[in-house]
């Protein structure tokens, strides 16, 4: 099975997807549909292969992905530091239990009271984006009598071939200083001026989905550079490096992302040349990916609730999520791969349109996928790669309770996130009578 699927995934003679030693047709009746299925052995495995991915590196798991507190849990326990980009995410990783010394702080306009929180709760590194924030920060760190460790966040004109959307290293963009417009070697002079803030490393990402590994070679190298003007300069040492996250992954069998294994020794064979080039040593390394530890681990329980044959034109098959539980096809024309899954997908198959139940005609969850022509009410379809970006982004579009969450392993279920209810969905509002 697996290309989009989990590790585990696997049919069984009646053509039933089961997932974690589990049938899909079971997950839905116990706990209901849609339902987000994460298979565990799939999100460790990927955690690991990371870690040994990157010999001598740290991995940051990128909370924005996911930050439901199991899934956090479960990071952890594998070993990798955490990424947050919120007041929010940090209290999440804190009540899940993560050392705050583990946890790195992103953000382009941290609030005040955001960098209080996270000075006071002691998390490892703050990603200072800004000269507003390195001046707020120093600050909150005074009024402490603290020293705060910081990286600073370089926009090093990478233009990574990606959506518009998720492109961040590009000198037009919101985040960071930019190098090529002498920001970047400006933050570094006036973050040694500071008396509460230490700048020990730097950060950058360049996008998101990215496909190859010349993008991350090409960072490396500008990042390096940097290091080593800010050394020779500026007198300035940086022992820590961030490279950021947006390894690709695969959403349908057209995708064909890179393996970590090849990513890994690029990255760190491009480092360990480019610091012997400027008699650096080499830096304490980090990477940050989101995507690829928790987006393969997961797929999309659904129901169809719909099947509308137009003669000559297109077949819409409605489920019963949609854009409220995965944004992503609607924001960024994003595809993932759907399949039937409670039987066989044998038999003819026919491009059909998997739409949601929202009152939108963006709402889709896939154009064309070619699905069985006998396809009915009733029948449970699947939708690959769900486990990023999807519950992270999930909104009550049209007061539709966003799912539940269970993890499989090893033919046990547990739960992970609880289903809404309609009392749920109505907790913020406030009655005038
Ligand atoms: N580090 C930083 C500073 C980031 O901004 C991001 C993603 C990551 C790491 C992790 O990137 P990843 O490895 O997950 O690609 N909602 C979009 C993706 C937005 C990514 C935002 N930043 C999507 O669904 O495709």
């Amino acid at each position: 099975m697996p290309g989009p699927w989990p590790l585990t995934a696997t049919r069984d003679d009646a053509g039933v997807l089961h997932l974690g030693g589990v049938a899909v047709t079971d997950l839905a009746t116990d706990h209901g549909t849609p339902l987000w299925v994460v298979d565990e052995d799939d999100l460790r495995e990927r955690c690991r292969r990371y870690r040994e991915g990157f010999p001598g590196a740290e991995v940051a798991y990128a909370a924005k992905a996911w930050s439901a507190i199991g899934i956090l849990q479960i990071v952890d326990e594998e070993g990798l530091l955490i990424d947050v980009v919120s007041g929010g995410e940090i209290h999440a990783a804190v009540v899940a239990g993560v050392d705050p010394a583990r946890l790195v702080f992103h953000g382009n306009n941290k609030s005040c009271a955001e960098l209080e929180q996270a000075v006071d709760v002691g998390v490892g590194r703050i990603v200072v984006d800004s000269f507003e924030e390195l001046e707020r920060l120093e600050q909150v760190a005074a009024a402490r009598d603290r020293t705060v460790p910081i990286w600073l966040r370089i926009t090093p004109g990478i233009d990574a071939h990606t959506h518009e959307y998720v492109r961040t290293g590009h000198d037009d963009s919101k985040f960071g200083f930019t190098l090529s417009l002498g920001l970047a070697d400006e933050a570094v002079v006036a973050a040694r001026e500071l008396m509460h803030v230490e700048l020990v490393g730097l950060h950058s990402h360049i996008g998101s989905q990215i496909f190859g590994t010349d993008p991350f070679v090409a960072n490396a190298e500008v990042m390096l550079e940097l290091i080593a003007r800010c050394r020779d300069e500026y007198g300035v040492e940086l022992a820590e490096l961030n490279l950021g996250g947006g390894m690709g992954i695969r959403y349908t069998h057209e995708d064909h992302p890179v393996d970590v294994a090849r990513y890994g020794k690029a990255v760190v064979e491009v480092v360990e040349e480019t610091c012997e080039k400027y008699g650096l040593p080499v830096p304490r390394l980090v990477v940050e990916p989101g995507r690829a530890i928790v987006g393969p681990s997961t797929v999309t329980l659904y129901e169809v609730g719909t099947v509308k044959r137009l003669p000559g034109l297109t077949t819409y098959v409605s489920v019963d999520g949609g854009m409220s539980d995965n944004i992503r096809p609607a924001l960024y024309d994003a595809e993932h791969e759907v399949a039937l899954v409670n039987r066989a997908e044998d038999g003819e198959r026919q491009p059909m349109t998997v739409v949601g139940k929202h009152c939108e005609s963006g709402d889709l969850v896939r154009e064309h996928a070619p699905l069985p022509a006998d396809l009915r009410a009733g029948d449970l379809v699947a939708v690959a790669a769900t486990g990023a970006y999807s519950d992270s982004m999930a909104s009550n579009y049209n007061r539709l309770p966003r799912p539940a969450a269970v993890l499989v392993r090893d033919g046990a279920v547990r739960e992970l996130v609880r289903r809404e209810t309609v009392d749920d969905l109505l907790r913020r509002d406030v009655p005038l009578r």
